[in-house]
């Protein structure tokens, strides 16, 4: 949610900032700016010039001026909070003598009333946004550096900031801080990068300093150190970025989706590589941190997430359960953490998240470890700030992912779910028979995800069957019922069809009120022992005129239209039944006009509240 990208250096920096801004572009879509410091002129310091602009990058890069030269600068692109999308409330947003200019993520929470208090000292503001207070902060701090005048506004600041703030009169230097908000430090030779991601960095560089809450960083062009908000000095040791710059370019698909879609049977190959031990039909996972005699201990787990890995939680739960018998389910992270939950000593926490950056997920991290629970992150993103909070996890080795709507990732992040189901249960009850099952399962899975991807003909025909409804059921039992709720999530994101997902079981209790033939059913039946069970639900619903689309392992005579996945063991098939979906709805968006990687009023990670 918004991205920050600044550098200094001996570079031209306008081309560099707007390319880091289009990497990062998947963050925040609707406003970005860029402010770079000129060339000083003898004796004087060199004045800040920006460019602000509603919309999207590209409408930024035709704003910039040919003669916008400079080596060092910072830029923004935005996910409005506090105030519309508008050129005035885009970051960069200078003070009054144009000398201070700062971008942020984050929310400053006490932003009302350090307005009220700045506006009666004569402070004009020209936007309505949270961020300009930090600017009139800086600019009035009386200090001598520019790192004590950051340090002295940010004690005036409650919330959460990722900030970089230049200055007309320090311009060899850009500072940062953060809280809440992520700062990745980019080191260069002679150059230094920053950015609230490290996808505007690896381009240029894949060693980073990822910076702690309460830190802060002066880069300058050939050095750069870290320290506390205090002002203690902090050692900062930097690490390679395993994701290569090209994992981020669109390698010939028209679209991040396409491509993520398509990525899916590497991707899971990636998760399984390494962990798979015959020997004991189980599985390893290194950085659990929960040795055997703790995992038995385990009474219950919870998961908590949001969105898309809300829904892969929930089938990470039913996992769970079958596999390893613990009693588990998932809630979603944004209504765990305000309803005061009992914390158990014998429940295992696990939080999940593509990004490590949700807030919602952070937020309940951080009240269960300070409730002194233990708590697991199954996470994308190495590093970052879940995967840092928790006492162990694993990572989902999706590699990145930039379309906002989660595909591959739901997908990796279901299979470390059987994998740790398949590692707590072998620990348990779960036997090596069983294990077996479950790891020739698990090794079928890539060459399936293929033959389904294949299919993408048939499925891009159904999607245009389809594409004329006004709305959509989604309908699954048991296993297919998180698979319904993201396939359904997946529809309303990308196409902005309205549908709702509903246990099979629940449709006679009300919702079959909307089955006519303008509401079609998409049916999740999996050739398991409730099958009979989903056959009566589809009847129920032709019974009512409704069309169907159901995704099954063969044929199924009730419905319109069949999609065929391949069979694997029962408790793994959610894991495929999803993907055929996930082509239904990219190209029912495709098929509509839809800005598919950037869907209207969303953003790939959410780090306010
Ligand atoms: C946002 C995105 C969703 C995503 C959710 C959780 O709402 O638009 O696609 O599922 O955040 O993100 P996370 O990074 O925690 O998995």
């Amino acid at each position: 949610m918004c991205g920050i990208v600044g550098y200094i250096g001996r570079r031209d920096v306008a081309p560099l900032l707007l390319e880091g801004l289009q990497r990062l572009e998947y963050r925040g879509y609707d406003s970005a700016g860029i402010v770079i410091t000129g060339k000083a002129a003898a004796g004087k310091p060199g004045a800040l010039k920006m460019v602000k602009a509603k919309g999207r990058v590209r409408e930024l890069e035709a704003k910039v001026p040919k003669r916008f030269a400079g080596t060092t600068g910072i830029a923004h692109t935005r996910w409005a909070t506090h105030g519309a999308p508008s050129d005035e409330n885009a970051h960069p947003h200078l003070d009054a003598e144009n000398k201070v200019a700062v971008v942020h993520n984050g929310i400053i929470d006490n932003a009302s009333e350090l307005r009220a208090k700045l506006t009666a000292d004569g402070i004009v503001f020209l936007s309505e946004t949270d961020t300009e207070v930090l600017v009139h902060l800086i600019a009035r701090a009386q200090a001598e550096t520019l790192e004590e005048k950051v340090r002295e506004a940010l004690r005036h600041v409650e919330g959460t900031y990722g900030i970089a703030v230049l200055h007309a009169d320090f311009n060899d230097r850009i500072v940062v801080a953060r809280n809440g908000s992520p700062v990745v430090l980019g080191i260069g030779e002679k150059e230094m990068f920053v950015a609230s991601d490290v996808a505007a960095l690896v381009a240029h560089t894949r060693q980073v300093v990822t910076l702690d809450d309460g830190e802060m960083a002066t880069l300058k062009a050939d050095d750069f150190r870290t320290y506390t908000t205090e002002g203690s000095t902090t050692t900062a040791t930097p690490t390679t970025v395993e994701w290569e710059a090209e994992s981020y370019d669109m390698g010939g698909h028209d679209t991040y989706m396409h491509k993520e879609i398509s990525e899916q049977a590497d991707a899971v190959d990636r998760v399984l590589r390494g962990r798979i031990d015959d020997r004991f039909s189980t599985v390893h996972l290194g950085g659990l941190n929960l040795d055997a005699r703790e995992a038995r201990g385990v009474r219950r787990i919870k998961i908590l997430g949001c969105g898309t890995s809300y829904h892969a939680g929930q089938i990470g739960a039913q996992l769970i359960e079958e596999l390893a018998r613990i009693p588990a389910d998932a809630e979603p992270a944004s209504e765990f953490r305000y309803r005061n939950p009992v914390v158990d000593p014998d429940t295992l926490y696990v939080a999940v998240s593509q990004s490590g950056e949700t807030y919602d997920v952070l937020a309940a991290v951080q009240e269960l470890k300070r409730k002194g629970a233990r708590v697991l992150g199954v996470v994308n993103v190495v590093g970052s700030a879940i995967a840092r909070e928790a006492d162990g996890g694993t990572y989902v080795h999706a590699g990145p992912e930039v379309c906002v709507v989660s595909t591959k990732c739901f997908t990796n992040t279901v299979v470390a779910f059987a994998l740790l189901a398949l590692h707590l249960g072998r620990i348990r009850d779960l036997s090596v028979a069983d294990g077996k099952r479950i790891i020739d399962g698990l090794r079928r899975l890539p060459d399936q995800i293929s033959e389904i991807l294949a299919n993408e003909d048939e499925i891009k025909r159904l999607a245009a069957e389809y594409a004329d409804a006004k709305s959509m059921m989604f309908i699954g039992r048991v296993r297919g019922y998180p698979v319904a709720r993201e396939a359904s999530l997946k529809l309303k994101e990308v196409s902005y069809i309205h549908a709702e997902a509903y246990p099979a079981s629940e449709l006679k209790h009300g919702p079959l009120a909307l089955i006519e033939p303008a509401m079609p059913t998409v049916a999740i039946v999996p050739d398991d022992d409730l099958l009979e069970k989903n056959r009566a639900a589809m009847e129920e619903i032709k019974a009512r005129s409704g069309r169907i689309l159901a995704v099954a392992h063969q044929v199924q005579e009730k419905a319109d239209h069949t999609i065929v996945v391949p069979k694997n063991e029962n408790e793994l098939d959610p894991i495929l039944m999803g993907i055929p979906l996930q082509l239904f709805a990219y190209h029912t968006a495709l098929a509509m006009g839809r800005d598919i990687d950037k869907p209207r009023n969303l953003a790939k990670s959410v780090t306010v509240e």
